[in-house]
């Protein structure tokens, strides 16, 4: 399943320790992405061959009031359509209801507990009274009217709040939707701000090693093949299970190639240390792959042959360009021919 993950706004409401938006490490801001801009990016995502958009990646989409007229572009070019959202908040439920009925595919609801208690403890800020009332709305809602949307119910597992878990699976039964328990990532008592600072991941830049210590021929990070995330600024992030810092932007999504991102993301310095699991490259990774770095590699000669430095034209700070890396990527495009 390929799915671009598109941030409509650059907020939240909330304040999961878990999260770097909830700590304000992404502090929020009052950029929503235009709805111009919107269209052309997932017209780009369609030709690229992404069959799925995401309105969501480190914020709140609810809190953009033009929610269902994004739902209604993505639908027009009819692609698949999911949104994740806390439904922590009164006073949407018209919005609710219009982005259910403007063809909304998944809504997937995140919760931390069947009660207020220990809900609150990750969800903090939240209020579940809300998050129910809301809940048994969309129910009653489907039962009138014939919405498709999968309900999706998101129950965020962590040590305190594992006894709840068959109740809030039993209340998704109950309102006839599907339900997913998800180990949380994190500590509700640590919160990430303690140690997923910018500063961290600049650090681990600028110590670099070209040890590929978390990575082995043959095997691919799956955020990279399937999924691409872009902020409300449009810019491309290093890939979902990091936050979109100015120091992991790849670059603008509509200025650059499937293929640039691609390799921009696949030789990013962070990837060799980072312990996502990986998996098996497939026949369709080994062509997307292999084209890409034959589209760089080319791209680099023709720079080189024009006496500029590759590095010049990367326009980012990972220094892709270099003599260096583009060893390292030869190296790669070998391996890669050899094993396919
Ligand atoms: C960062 S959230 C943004 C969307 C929305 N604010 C929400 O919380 O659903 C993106 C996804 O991460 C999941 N998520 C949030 N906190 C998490 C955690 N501590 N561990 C694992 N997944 C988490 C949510 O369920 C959601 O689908
Ligand atoms: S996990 Fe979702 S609800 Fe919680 S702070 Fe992050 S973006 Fe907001
Ligand atoms: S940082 Fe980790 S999760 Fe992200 S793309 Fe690289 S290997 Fe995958």
């Amino acid at each position: 399943m390929s799915i671009i993950y598109v941030d409509l706004i650059d907020a939240c409401h909330m304040k999961c320790p878990t999260c770097v938006r909830g700590t304000r490490l992404l502090p929020n801001s009052s950029r929503r992405i235009p709805m111009a801009q919107f269209e052309r990016i997932v017209a780009k995502a369609k030709h690229e061959g992404y069959e799925n958009v995401g309105l969501y990646n480190w914020t709140e989409p609810f809190l953009n009031a033009r929610i269902a007229d994004y739902i209604r572009v993505v639908k027009s070019l009819d692609l698949n359509c999911e949104v994740s959202t806390t439904l922590s908040f009164r006073g949407r439920t018209a919005l609710i209801e219009e982005s259910l009925r403007a063809g909304l595919n998944r809504l997937i609801v995140s919760v931390s507990g069947f009660t207020q208690e220990l809900h609150q403890i990750n969800h903090r800020g939240g209020n579940l009274a809300m998050v129910k009332a809301n809940l048994e709305h969309m129910a009653q809602l489907m039962a009138r009217e014939p919405i498709k949307t999968q309900i999706l119910l998101r129950f965020l597992r962590f040590d305190h709040n594992q006894g709840e878990e068959p109740l809030v699976a039993d209340y998704a039964r109950q309102l006839g939707f599907a339900f997913e328990p998800l180990q949380g990532v994190g500590m509700v008592d640590n919160p990430i701000s303690n140690y997923a600072h910018q500063e961290g991941y600049l650090e681990r830049l600028r110590d670099y090693s070209p040890a590929r210590l978390q990575m082995h021929d043959g095997e691919v990070c799956p955020l990279i093949m399937e999924t691409v995330a872009v902020d409300a600024n449009g810019m491309v992030s290093l890939c979902c299970a990091n936050p979109n810092y100015p120091a992991l932007e790849i670059g603008p999504y509509l200025e650059l190639t499937r293929e640039e991102i691609m390799i921009r993301r696949y030789a990013h310095p962070l990837c060799p240390s980072c312990a996502f699991p990986r998996r098996a490259a497939t026949p369709e990774d080994h062509k997307h792959l292999l084209g890409a770095l034959s589209v760089r590699l080319k791209a680099t000669k023709e720079i080189g042959s024009l006496g500029e430095s590759p590095g010049d034209r990367s326009g980012i700070s990972t220094d892709l360009g270099s003599a260096g890396m583009l060893d390292g990527l030869k190296g790669r495009l070998k391996r890669w021919l050899a094993f396919s």
